[in-house]
Order: C-alpha cells, then structure tokens, then sequence
C-alpha cells in the first residue's frame, strides 16, 4: 500500500515551506485516501513516465562525449485486473525499459509507477515480491544447474519452504512440459527450453501479475503457441499479464488490450478491434511484384494516398498504400505503377490489422530498425 500519509512524506512537504493546517490536513487525507483506493484498485498504474538514459558516445580514437538517450516520454496507462495486455513495439521501442522499470530494475527518470499499489521507487521489496517476471529469458537461468535445481534455488529465494520448493518446481515443470529433462544441466538444453525454463521461473513465487519481456523469442512456430496457451490458461485462473512482442499477430492474438509504442512514445491504446476501428476511414491495399522505390514515389503522390511502405516478400516486393479510398483507387494504383514499369503480381485489398494501425501511425513497418536514436 502507497503510505502517503507517513510522517516522512509529511516531513518532505514541511521542508517546502508546507504548513498543515486541521483543513488542509484533512484535505490531504482525503487525497491519499482516494490515490492510494485508486492504486490499489488496478494492476499497474504508469503517469507520466519518463527513462533518459545518459550514455557516452565514442568520438574518434580518445575522445568521448556524453549524450542523452530519450527511451521513454511521458508514458502514461493503466493496466487492469484479470486482463492480457500487449505492449507493442519494435526494436529500440522502449518495452524492455518500461519492463525493468515496473519490476525495480531501473528507476524512471521522472513520473510515478505503481504495481499492485505499491510505488516502485519506493517500496521495491514489496513490488518484488507481487511480480513474477521473465525479463532476460535465459540469461537469468544458472547453466550448471538442472531445470528442476533452477526453479527449487528460485523457490528457495522466494523464502518457499524445502517441500514446497519441490512440489512447485515439479508443477511447473509439468505445466512447461519440461519433465523429460528436468535433470539434465540447463547447459544442454536448446535455446527454446532454455526460454520455456526462464517462464518458468516467473510462476515460481504465483504472484497475481505476470511480466513478460518477449517471452516467445526464439521459440519455434509450436512452442511459442503452446507457451500462449499456457498464458491464457494462466490468464483464465485470474493473473493479470503484462506480454511484449515485436509481433503484431501475436498481441492481436493473445492480447485483450494493447498499447502500441515506438521511440518512447505511446501512440495507441485500446482492444485490438478498437485499434484497427480507429483506421476505419482509411483503407489499406497490399501490391505484390516488382515495384521499384520510384514507382512508389509516384503511387504516394496520388491525391487519396496517404501513405506508402515498401518491403521484401518472398523474393518480391510489397508495397503497402493506406488511402482515403478502398476499391475505388484501383485503377489509380494500376495505371501509376504500369506506367513506370512495375510488374504487378497481386492486388490484395484488406481489412486492417494492429500491423496496419502501426505503419498508419509511424509511416514505418515493423520490421524497420528503429534502434538507432541519438
Ligand atoms: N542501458 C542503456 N543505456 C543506454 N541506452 C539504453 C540502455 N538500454 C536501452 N537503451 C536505449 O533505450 C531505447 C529503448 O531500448 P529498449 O531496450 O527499452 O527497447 P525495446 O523496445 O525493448 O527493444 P527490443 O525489441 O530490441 O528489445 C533504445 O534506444 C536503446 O538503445
Ligand atoms: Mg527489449
């Protein structure tokens, strides 16, 4: 619980020339009163969440210079009980920072941050202790270690008794289906039970939120839908699930709510179906073939384009165009593109996906870099 009524917290406002009056006193009861009803009432509450990384930059062979890296900017959301929730992003987006920012592995450079009503810069032990959390997948895992003596030295840090260790380890292991090598050094698994391992250990202390940082990454096609199923199945007991992805179709799929972020900058934040109703005024046709960069210049000057993409598939090019028009544009596209010189294989006119609702927002795909910041 957020104590705001602590002597010290009274103390820090006495020390800025506060003087509490019986009114204003009571007033300032209330106020906690209903902050900390508010924050406890939800999951996880982010206000105006600031990171600013300061980094030394290399400037020739002896020189070095110190620059600032904006990773997140006035974030704010909430998340709420029982819920699935995506955040969105590409590489660089600010996810993983905002994750250790919401376990107490880095503190936010301004704003306030509450986990199951505990206020992460100042009550980390707590937070700690209601969060289960896969952030480094398996570089978090002790490689000398069997699978089972991983999560029972896990269990054991959570304060577990000795039988309980066992009997959660052994239930997790079942859950991740693991159990074949359970007693094998964590050395010898492949990188995907390495990584359904590292899930593992975020069951272990059953905290009512789950955090996950890209928890399917190198997992297989299969394995990262079992590894989904098992969230659901989790999410159906009642955990609230914080799940990061690069992948759209995987937060469209798994996510109740999601909040789309890139450079730092939330941009979006609804159900899927709000998402994509967002974009309902524009309308998006994929274009399959030989399509140069000057083609599509010339396709993003027509006068109902908004926007355009160009990416690789499957050998050819796809050139994605967002417009103010759906079927009507058609033989727009296809006289601009014949006209210089592009071989047109497929013309699929779509309904939106969170994808779409991204390259509207950003004008990028995600599969575009956007690491690189200064
Ligand atoms: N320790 C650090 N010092 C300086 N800059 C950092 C540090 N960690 C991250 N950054 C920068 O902060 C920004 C956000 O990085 P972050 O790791 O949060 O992104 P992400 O969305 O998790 O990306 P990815 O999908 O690649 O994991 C990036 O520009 C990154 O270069
Ligand atoms: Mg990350």
């Amino acid at each position: 619980m957020i104590d705001l009524c602590h002597p010290s917290r009274l103390g820090s406002n006495l020390s800025k020339g506060f003087v509490p009056s019986v009114d204003n006193l009571e007033t300032l009861y209330h106020a906690n009163r209903s902050i900390n009803n508010h924050a406890m009432s939800q999951p996880v509450i982010i206000e105006h969440l600031v990171k600013v990384y300061t980094v030394r930059q290399r400037k020739g062979l002896f020189r070095s210079q110190k620059i600032e890296v904006h990773a997140l900017n006035d974030v704010s959301f909430e998340v709420k009980e029982g819920e699935i929730f995506g955040l969105l992003g590409p590489n660089g987006a600010g996810k993983t920072t905002l994750i250790k920012i919401l376990t107490t592995l880095l503190l936010p450079t301004a704003g306030k941050v509450f986990v199951n009503g505990y206020d992460v810069v100042k009550q980390e032990n707590q937070v700690r202790s209601s969060v289960g959390c896969m952030l480094m997948g398996e570089r978090g895992l002790y490689w000398k270690l069997t699978g089972r003596e991983n999560l029972e030295y896990f269990a054991a840090l959570y304060h577990l008794p000795p039988k309980k260790r066992k009997q959660r380890a052994a239930q997790i292991l079942k859950l991740i289906q693991l159990e074949d090598i359970a007693d094998r050094t964590v050395e010898t698994y492949s990188s995907g039970q390495k990584m359904k391992l590292a899930f593992g250990k975020a069951l272990i202390q059953d905290a009512p939120l789950l955090v996950l940082d890209e928890p399917t990454n190198t997992l297989d096609v299969p394995s990262a839908s079992e590894l989904r199923a098992i969230v659901r199945q989790l999410n159906q007991q009642g955990k609230t699930v914080i799940y990061t992805t690069h992948i759209m179709a995987e937060a469209e799929a798994l996510c109740q709510r999601v909040a789309i972020i890139d450079r730092g900058e939330l941009l979006a934040l609804g159900t899927p179906d709000e998402l994509k109703a967002s974009l309902r005024s524009a309308r998006i046709t994929h274009i399959e073939g030989v399509i140069s960069a000057q083609a599509e210049e010339k396709v993003r000057r027509l006068p109902q384009v908004r926007r355009t993409t160009r990416s690789a598939k499957n050998g050819a090019t796809l050139l994605t165009v967002v417009s103010d028009e759906g079927y009507e544009i058609l033989p727009d596209l296809i006289r601009v593109l014949g006209e210089h010189g592009a071989r047109i294989q497929k013309i699929i006119p779509e309904e939106p996906t969170l994808e779409d609702v991204f390259i509207a927002k950003t004008g990028r795909t995600l599969a575009e870099d956007t690491r690189v910041r200064s």
